[in-house]
């Protein structure tokens, strides 16, 4: 019988695992007062916005405003998480609240820039931050497994986001690379967690496999809800370092590599028939990032 549920035999090695993720987290906590230029607010009432005093160009800006729009629906990532772990390990029930309270600063931190810097309107900002809330987040896969498989790609996919934003970003302006590369950190070990559980339970049981397919294949950002999305994704990938290409080399193939999908054996002909299914699509995509790469030269 082919299960979606966490193991409970891993339960003491998740447990370490989280150990070392709040050891590591404590290292480099901050507080999103020490990432701001504070010296350049200035009182909107006093000295009303206006589009002359936007320094960053349009691709920057656009990227920061899509990763806020991301972090913003955090309450509803959250929600997704509290339900669906419900009744499995407590441990990755732990992590959700360990996990709630390093996103919390995310958003905060990125809206304050924007509003600071004066890089948007701060009343369409308003509108479109309420909009996406308001908007919510429904993802189309509910059990404890697909969901973490989820959120192992989607946190690989934020932090690569954010180190290669800040890369064109740092060239317009120092604190914001920084800011970018400090969430990353986050990120990065948020995505340690995740995609060491998965690895656990398909070194255990290489069955799992048949249900990393649907989320690996449907892959979407969770930001994907946000009004335009496609039209700032196809911005962003032109102008700030993160595209089909980037998602693929950086985040599907080192997370198909990490898993070690190839050399998996799962013993049901289901499972064996998915695992070879993701190996096939991720050839497919390969096939189609080396042509794209060849159209480019
Ligand atoms: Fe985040
Ligand atoms: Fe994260």
């Amino acid at each position: 019988m082919l299960t979606n549920d966490l193991d409970f035999r891993l339960e003491p090695r998740l447990r370490d695992l989280y150990e070392e993720h709040k050891k590591r987290s404590a290292k480099i906590d901050w507080g999103y007062h020490e990432f701001l230029p504070w010296d350049k607010a200035q009182d909107f009432r006093r000295v009303p916005w206006d589009p002359s005093q936007v320094t960053l160009p349009a691709s920057v800006v656009t990227a920061i405003e899509t990763a806020l729009l991301t972090e913003v629906n955090l309450p509803w990532f959250t929600s997704h998480l509290a339900q669906t772990f419900k009744g499995s390990l407590t441990v990755i029930q732990d992590f959700v609240h360990t996990w709630t309270a390093e996103e919390d600063q995310h958003s905060s931190l990125l809206e304050t820039y924007l509003l600071i810097t004066r890089s948007v309107d701060p009343k369409r900002l308003h509108e479109l931050h309420k909009m996406t809330v308001e908007n919510g987040w429904q993802p189309d896969f509910h059990t404890p497994f697909e969901t973490m498989v989820y959120t192992s790609m989607q946190e690989l996919a934020t932090m690569v986001f954010y180190n290669n934003v800040s890369k064109e970003a740092n060239k317009h302006d120092p604190d914001l690379g920084r800011l970018l590369r400090r969430l990353a950190k986050d990120e990065t070990l948020h995505y340690a967690f995740y995609r060491d559980i998965i690895k656990f339970h398909l070194q255990l049981e290489p069955n799992y496999c048949y249900y990393l397919g649907h989320v690996i294949k449907n892959f979407q950002m969770p930001g994907a809800v946000m009004p335009d999305f496609e039209d700032r994704m196809a911005i962003i990938a032109k102008e700030a370092n993160y595209g089909p290409l980037e998602y693929f080399d950086q985040v599907l193939d080192v997370i198909i590599d990490y898993w070690d999908i190839k050399n998996l054996r799962p013993i049901a002909p289901e499972a064996e028939k998915a695992r070879l299914d993701i190996l096939k699509y991720h050839d497919r995509m390969k096939r189609v990032k080396e042509r794209f790469m060849r159209t480019q030269k």
